[in-house]
């Protein structure tokens, strides 16, 4: 950290009296620290006390005279190493999805080349909100890291998501995005599956299942991140490709296996895919018309290729860590358990995916990490993100307990 640059962006939250710690702490190791207050940021903390704790002169203003002549906010955004932006409100992180750039600070962030990491902040319902949830799925995608935010009370009385994490947290975050060893798995190829199966059933309609991706992509995204050359072989979703990922796009559960096949050697694979179970046996070649007075077509159905199954084989392209998903609707370990047997992988990720969890297409899992030779690991409710980080976390920790990770 010593001698490293942050630019640090303070919007207009209530957790900005927070960030006046951080610069503290930054500035404890040896960090420089230059800051830019948005205009609703300098009501809740004062450019004075932030110039104070800095050391430096606080940018607040995109059309100052002086500041573009001294130095223009183009080089105020590429001169740091980090770029911060703690708290990150709603409105800054919306501004950054779509853009916009109407300010010094968000101007700052769309003209930067470094790295940037935002300490969201703000009411529950605010982080809930389906906006800001498209918003950070965007951002994620953009490659755009994040720091919380944490549950807990809120200054507004309410309780839930939505509290920017601690300095302490922030600092961490910050040393990991700046030390090489938080690419903990470069030289490592990682093959991720995300996304549904479609199966034709004519050439306008075709069986599909609930599943967003949205689990899958942020297993790419958090494996990106730790240094793994990835390959998502997606299903047709919603969900926006992560940055930093090869992105193979498949419809059927055929051609999803064969992507894989085409994707190997890869030491990881993650097998997040809700993968349809049958395909139509014979597809029609045409549209089917409704016919007055016929009765409805038959479907008959054909067993998929279990592409799970299939990496689990023994063999030279065999991944070294090869892990499956069970979504599960009741007897979620034992049913697991039963998968891991028959598929042959080395670890299932079990989810509840009954209605009430609302895991299909909801940004939060609840899940266990099943091993063949241990207990299973019940994770607490958390974000498809902290599902993915905790993750890799484990992979890692496999794969550095394996012999030559980087094959
Ligand atoms: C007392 C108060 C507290 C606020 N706290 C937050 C917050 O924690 N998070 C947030 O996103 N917005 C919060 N807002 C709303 C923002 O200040 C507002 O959206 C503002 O336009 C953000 O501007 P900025 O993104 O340029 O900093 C708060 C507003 C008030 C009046």
């Amino acid at each position: 950290m010593q001698g490293r640059r942050i630019l640090l962006i303070i919007a207009g939250g209530i957790a900005a009296y927070k960030s006046l710690d951080l610069i503290r702490r930054l500035r404890e190791r040896g960090t420089e620290v230059r800051c830019v207050l948005t205009t609703a940021g300098a009501r809740f903390v004062t450019p004075l006390a932030v110039a104070s704790l800095s050391g430096s002169k606080v940018f607040t203003n995109l059309f100052s005279l002086t500041d573009e002549a001294e130095m223009g906010h183009i080089r105020l955004s590429r001169e740091a190493d980090l770029v911060v932006v703690a708290p990150a409100t709603a409105d800054l992180m919306a501004k950054l999805a779509h853009g916009l750039a109407d300010d010094l600070a968000s101007t700052t962030l769309l003209a930067t080349n470094q790295r940037v990491l935002l300490a969201p902040a703000m009411n529950p319902q605010m982080w809930a909100h389906p906006a800001t949830e498209r918003n950070v799925a965007r951002l994620r995608a953009d490659g755009i890291a994040f720091v919380g935010p944490n549950p807990g009370d809120m200054a507004c009385g309410e309780v839930g998501l939505g509290r920017m994490a601690e300095p302490q947290e922030i600092l961490a975050a910050i040393e990991a995005l700046l030390t090489p060893a938080a690419r903990p798995l470069a030289g490592v190829h990682a093959l991720v599956t995300s996304g549904p199966t479609i199966e034709a059933i004519d050439p306008v309609r075709f069986i599909a299942n609930r599943s967003s991706g949205k689990q899958g992509h942020a297993i790419a995204t958090a494996l990106a991140a730790a240094g793994a050359e990835v390959t998502l072989v997606r299903g047709p979703v919603h969900e926006p490709d992560p940055a930093d990922v090869t992105v193979v796009k498949v419809e059927s559960a055929e051609q999803m296996l064969e992507a894989c096949r085409a994707a190997l050697p890869a030491q990881v694979a993650v097998c997040a895919a809700a993968v349809a179970d049958w395909k139509v046996a014979a597809p029609f070649g045409q549209k089917v018309k409704k016919q007055p007075g016929a009765a409805p077509p038959t479907l008959a159905l054909a067993e998929n290729p279990d592409i799970l199954q299939a990496l689990s084989r023994p063999g030279a392209a065999r991944p070294r860590l090869v892990i499956g998903f069970a979504a599960e609707t009741e007897d979620v370990v034992a049913n697991a358990r039963r998968k891991l047997t028959a598929k042959g992988c080395d670890w299932i990720v079990a989810n509840d995916v009954s209605r009430e969890q609302g895991t299909f297409g909801g940004v939060h899992n609840t899940v266990q990490l099943i091993r063949a030779d241990a207990e299973p690991e019940a994770w607490p409710r958390m974000s498809k993100a902290e599902v993915a980080a905790r993750l890799v976390a484990a992979i890692v920790a496999q794969l550095r307990g394996a012999p030559a990770v980087a094959a």
